[in-house]
């Protein structure tokens, strides 16, 4: 039998360190999608505890819907699940990863609601995490992109800070591909990376009823270590008409995330979203986020 001051060792080590927080994650191409789970596994090894609640296929380009699971007929995507295996589910030996058989904002509703609370003796999540997407959300595409979605639905319904990463390098994999390719690896370094820097900002991680959404440029060519690439304040929508954005590397607007995509340098955009109709936030919100990133943002040249 071990002795009891062995056990408590152990327990120690296995602690998450006092900055790991809970976290709930979704996305919108399925719980089984090889990026979602690489960044599962990054978020973790960082010391947080994170729950997956994902659509048990591909929901790309569902947006906001939001309806009751029903049992499912067939497996699974990449046969992740077997055949008639309900309406949600999860993995025998991880219970914290879950299918749910609807769209990503029902997904995360779920986690939110019965997943953590389960896992976590009725505590809630603190942060949302969503993606990182197989391709990109830039502008008009927020507007339907179920990553998007998700990430809305925790923040603007459910009251959570919340984050939608999505990347431009836009192969499909399974969740158990070996070796996993670096375009996973390099994306979940650098969403955990964000995600760490918006948990040491402290609490509240953002402003009331905020989204971020960040997008990954391809990992190519000079982009394919995370230490080559930089982030951009941005705004998912033109600003034309819109007043002044916070005052940033000498302007008073913000670039558009499309221009962001657009610039050859590795350049990440991450613009402050209203998750109530996902669009930009144009007032003092602002500046609450441009304070909390600062140190790791850099100006476009
Ligand atoms: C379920 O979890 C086990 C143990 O971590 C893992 O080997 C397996 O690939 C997982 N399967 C799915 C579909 O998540
Ligand atoms: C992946 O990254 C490793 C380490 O940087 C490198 O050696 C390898 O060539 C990369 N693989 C591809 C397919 O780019
Ligand atoms: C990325 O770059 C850093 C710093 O140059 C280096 O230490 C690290 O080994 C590189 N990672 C990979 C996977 O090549």
């Amino acid at each position: 039998m071990m002795r009891p001051n062995v056990v408590v060792l152990i327990a120690a080590a296995l602690a998450p360190p006092a900055h790991g927080i809970r976290i709930v994650q979704s996305n919108d191409d399925g719980w089984a999608e090889l990026y979602v789970r690489t960044l599962n596994s990054a978020l973790r090894a960082a010391g947080h505890a994170v729950v997956l609640a994902a659509p048990a296929e591909d929901m790309s380009a569902t947006g906001s819907r939001d309806e009751p699971p029903a049992p499912r007929a067939g497996p699974c995507e990449y046969a992740s699940c077997p055949p008639r295996a309900g309406p949600v589910g999860s993995n025998a030996t991880r219970p914290d990863l879950t299918w749910v058989n609807s769209f990503p904002a029902t997904s995360i509703r779920y986690g939110i609601d019965s997943v953590g609370p389960r896992l976590w003796r009725g505590a809630a999540p603190e942060l949302a995490v969503t993606g990182p997407n197989v391709g990109t959300n830039l502008w008009l595409s927020v507007l339907i992109s179920g990553t998007v979605g998700a990430a809305c639905f925790a923040a603007h319904d459910a009251g959570i800070p919340a984050i939608a990463f999505s990347g431009a390098s836009a192969q499909r994999a399974a969740w158990d591909v070996s070796p996993v390719p670096n375009r996973s690896i390099v994306y979940a370094q650098l969403a955990t990376a964000l995600t760490n820097k918006i948990v040491a900002s402290g609490k509240p991680y953002l402003p009331e009823d905020v989204f971020l959404n960040v997008n990954f440029p391809k990992v190519e060519g000079a982009c394919t270590n995370a230490t080559d690439f930089k982030w951009i304040l941005s705004r998912i929508n033109p600003g034309t008409f819109s007043r002044p954005d916070v005052e940033w590397c000498d302007s008073t607007r913000l670039p558009t995330e499309l221009s962001v995509a657009g610039r050859d340098g590795c350049y990440i955009s991450v613009s402050i979203g209203d998750a109530s109709d996902k669009t930009t936030v144009n007032d003092g919100r602002q500046k609450v986020v441009l304070d909390k990133l600062r140190d790791m943002l850099v100006c476009l040249p």
